[in-house]
C-alpha cells in the first residue's frame, strides 16, 4: 500500500513537471500566503516574516471583489456587542474594545459592506449562527439589496447533527482565503488563527466553489426528501446521511442532486480512502520569490463530510491521515489543533474514532517519526482531551518496550497551549456585578487547525473531533510547496517553543 503510494506520488511528479506549459497560459499568476491573526498581548511570541494578517486578508478579499464574493461563515460577530448583557463582549468599555483590537472586525465588516454597496454579487452562507445575534449581520448585509444573497442551512437536518463549519472565501472566483477565522471580531485579535490566502488561483478557486455551490444547493432542498437513516457498518451507529451517501447499499442509493463523487462498487461500506485522490499541478508563488525550485509542486483540496465529496477530491480524513503518513523516515510532524478527542461529541451514542492517532502512533513505530501535538487549553476546554491526549502519549512507552524487541525510535510529545488570558475570559459585568474577567468571552484560544511534516502542509478549518470529519462541513487546502511547509512550520516552532505551552504528563507505567 506505501509502496503504491510513493510510486502513485512519483507519478503525479512526473506529470507535474510535464504541464508547465499548460500552467503558463494563465497570465494571471497564483500566489499563495499563510496568514495568522495574534491575539494582542502576547509580546514573547515571536513573528514570522512573510504571513499577513487576518484582519488584511479579509479587507483584501472584499476590497478587491469586482464581480462576487462568496463567504461560508459558521457564524458572524465582526461588529462587537459590549452593550448587549448577552453578549460575551458585555461590559467592556470603549477603550478596552480599541485594545482589544475590535475595531478591525468593524474595518472587514464595512468592506464587505462597501462591496455589497459597489454592487458586486455577494452570497453569505452560514450556520443558524450564534448566541445572541444568530444570523443578524448577514440579515443586515443582505436587507433591500438585490446583489447580496443570504442563507441559513442546517447541516442536522442532513447528517442528524453537525453544523456549517467551513471559513472560506471567495472573491471574484480568483482569490480565496482557507483557515481557521470565524467571521468574528474576536477572530481578528483574540483568537490564535492561522489559514492560507491564494490570490490569482482561479482553477482552485473554481473548485472550492463547487463546494461552495453543492452548500447552497442544500439549503434549498427539503431534507425530509433527500435523507435516510441507516445503520452504519463503519461507526455502528443509526443515523442520518443524504440519501445518496456512500453508507447506503448502492442499490437503495437516490441520484444525488450534487456534482457525482467517484464511484466505488466494491467498497463497503463508507467511503474508501483513494490511492490517487486530485492533485493540482498549479505551480503556486510564494513571497519572497524562491526559484530554486522551479517545478510546481503538488496541491490538493479536501472536504467533509463525505457525501460532499465531487470529483475525485479526497475526504478531509483523509488529507490529515495522508498528511500525517507523508512524513519521512526520522522526520518530524507538526500538528496544531484547538480540540483532540478520539471519538465523536455530538452522535447518540457515541463513537470510538481512532483514525488520527492511530496515523500518530503508525509514524512513530514505522518512520520512527517525531511527532509535536500542540493542543489548546482554554476557558471551552473539553475535559475527555486529556485522557485520549494520554493514550497516545502512551504509545511512547509501547514503542519502547523490550517485551516484543521493539527498537522504536520515534516519539510523541504533547503540550497545551495557553494563551495569557485564557481563563479570564466572559463578559466583564454579569447581573449589574463586575466578574473581574480581563477578556470577552470565546477568546485567548489557540484555534488553528494544521498538520506540516517535512514535506507537505495540510491547513484545514475541522476541528480534531469525529463530528467534524463526518457531520460537519469542512474545507482543507493541502501542498507539497516547499515554501509553504518551511513556513508552517516557522509558525508552528514559534509557538511550541514559546513561554505559553506547558507538556501534558504521560501516564506513569506503574499507574
Ligand atoms: C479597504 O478599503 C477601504 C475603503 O476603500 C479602506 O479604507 C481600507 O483601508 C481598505 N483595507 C485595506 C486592508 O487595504
Ligand atoms: C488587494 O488589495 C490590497 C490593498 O487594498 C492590495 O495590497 C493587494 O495587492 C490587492 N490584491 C490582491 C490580489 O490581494
Ligand atoms: C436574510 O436577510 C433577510 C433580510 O434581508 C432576513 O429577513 C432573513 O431572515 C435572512 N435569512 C437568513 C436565512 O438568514
Ligand atoms: C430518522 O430518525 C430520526 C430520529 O432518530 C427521525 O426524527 C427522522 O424522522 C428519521 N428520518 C427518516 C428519513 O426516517
Ligand atoms: C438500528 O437500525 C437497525 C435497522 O436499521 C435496527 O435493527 C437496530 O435496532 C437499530 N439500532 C438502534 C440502537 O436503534
Ligand atoms: C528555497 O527552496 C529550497 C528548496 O526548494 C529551500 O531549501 C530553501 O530553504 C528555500 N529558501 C527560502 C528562502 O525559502
Ligand atoms: C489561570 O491559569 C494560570 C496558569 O495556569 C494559573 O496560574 C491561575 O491560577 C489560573 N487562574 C484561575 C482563576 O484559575
Ligand atoms: C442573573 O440572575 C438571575 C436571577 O438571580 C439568574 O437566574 C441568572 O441566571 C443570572 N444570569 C447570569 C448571566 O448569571
Amino acid at each position: 500500500m506505501r509502496m503504491r503510494r510513493v510510486l502513485l506520488h512519483v507519478v503525479v511528479l512526473l506529470l507535474a513537471s510535464f504541464s508547465v506549459p499548460r500552467v503558463a497560459e494563465s497570465s494571471v499568476r497564483c500566489k499563495a500566503w499563510l496568514v495568522q491573526s495574534i491575539p494582542t498581548d502576547m509580546p514573547e511570541l515571536p513573528r514570522i516574516s512573510g504571513v499577513l494578517s487576518t484582519g488584511d486578508v479579509f479587507q483584501w478579499l472584499a476590497n478587491n471583489s469586482t464581480r462576487s464574493l462568496d463567504i461560508i461563515a459558521q457564524y458572524w460577530q465582526l461588529l462587537a456587542n459590549p452593550k448587549d448583557p448577552r453578549s460575551g463582549d458585555f461590559g467592556y468599555s470603549d477603550s478596552d474594545l480599541l485594545r482589544f483590537g475590535a475595531h478591525i472586525g468593524s474595518l472587514v465588516y464595512k468592506s464587505i459592506d462597501n462591496a455589497a454597496n459597489r454592487n458586486v454579487n455577494i452570497r453569505l452562507l452560514s450556520h443558524s449562527g450564534v448566541y445572541p445575534d444568530y444570523t443578524k449581520e448577514p440579515s443586515d448585509l443582505a436587507y433591500g439589496r438585490s446583489n447580496v444573497e443570504n442563507v441559513t442551512l442546517l447541516l442536522s437536518k442532513w447528517w442528524g447533527s453537525g453544523i456549517v463549519h467551513a471559513k472560506v472565501w471567495i472573491s471574484d472566483g480568483r482569490d480565496v482565503y482557507i483557515g481557521s477565522a470565524n467571521n468574528d471580531w474576536k477572530s481578528l485579535t483574540q483568537v490564535k488563527e492561522v489559514g492560507i490566502y491564494l490570490s490569482g488561483c482561479s482553477r482552485i478557486a473554481r473548485k472550492i466553489r463547487t463546494y461552495f455551490d453543492n452548500l447552497w444547493r442544500l439549503a434549498s432542498l427539503d431534507s425530509s426528501m433527500h435523507t435516510r437513516n441507516v445503520s452504519d457498518q463503519q461507526w455502528l451507529i443509526n443515523r442520518t446521511v443524504p440519501c445518496w451517501s456512500h453508507f447506503i447499499p448502492k442499490k437503495e442509493r437516490c441520484r444525488s442532486p450534487l456534482p457525482n463523487y467517484i464511484e466505488t462498487p466494491n467498497v463497503s461500506p463508507g467511503y474508501p480512502s483513494l490511492s490517487d485522490p486530485e492533485m493540482f499541478s498549479i505551480k503556486i508563488e510564494t513571497l519572497p520569490g524562491n526559484h530554486s525550485c522551479p517545478q510546481p509542486q503538488p496541491s490538493y483540496l479536501s472536504f467533509a463530510p463525505p457525501e460532499l465529496l465531487f470529483g475525485k477530491h479526497q475526504s478531509d480524513e483523509q488529507g490529515w491521515v495522508d498528511t500525517i503518513k507523508s512524513v519521512v523516515e526520522g522526520g518530524t510532524l507538526r500538528i496544531n489543533t484547538m480540540d483532540w478527542l478520539g471519538q465523536s461529541q455530538y452522535t447518540n451514542p457515541k463513537v470510538y474514532w481512532a483514525s488520527l492517532s492511530s496515523a500518530v502512533s503508525e509514524v512513530v513505530f514505522a518512520k520512527n517519526a517525531k511527532v509535536k501535538i500542540l493542543v489548546a487549553y482554554w476557558g471551552h476546554f473539553i475535559d475527555a482531551t486529556d485522557g485520549y491526549l494520554r493514550s497516545l502519549l502512551y504509545s511512547n512507552v509501547l514503542c519502547s518496550s523490550s517485551y516484543v524487541q521493539n527498537t522504536c525510535s520515534g516519539q510523541v510529545e504533547i503540550r497545551y497551549y495557553m494563551v495569557p488570558g485564557f481563563n479570564k475570559t466572559g463578559p466583564a459585568v454579569r447581573n449589574g456585578t463586575k466578574t473581574g474577567n480581563k477578556y470577552p468571552d470565546y477568546t485567548r484560544v489557540n484555534h488553528g487547525k494544521y498538520a506540516v511534516s517535512d514535506v507537505r502542509a495540510h491547513i484545514g478549518t475541522s476541528n480534531l473531533v469525529w463530528d467534524y470529519f463526518f457531520a460537519t462541513s469542512g474545507v482543507s487546502f493541502g501542498t507539497y510547496n516547499t515554501k509553504i511547509v518551511l513556513t508552517l512550520q516557522e509558525i508552528f516552532d514559534a509557538d511550541w517553543n514559546s513561554p505559553y505551552v506547558v507538556p501534558v504528563q504521560e501516564f506513569k507505567q506503574d499507574h
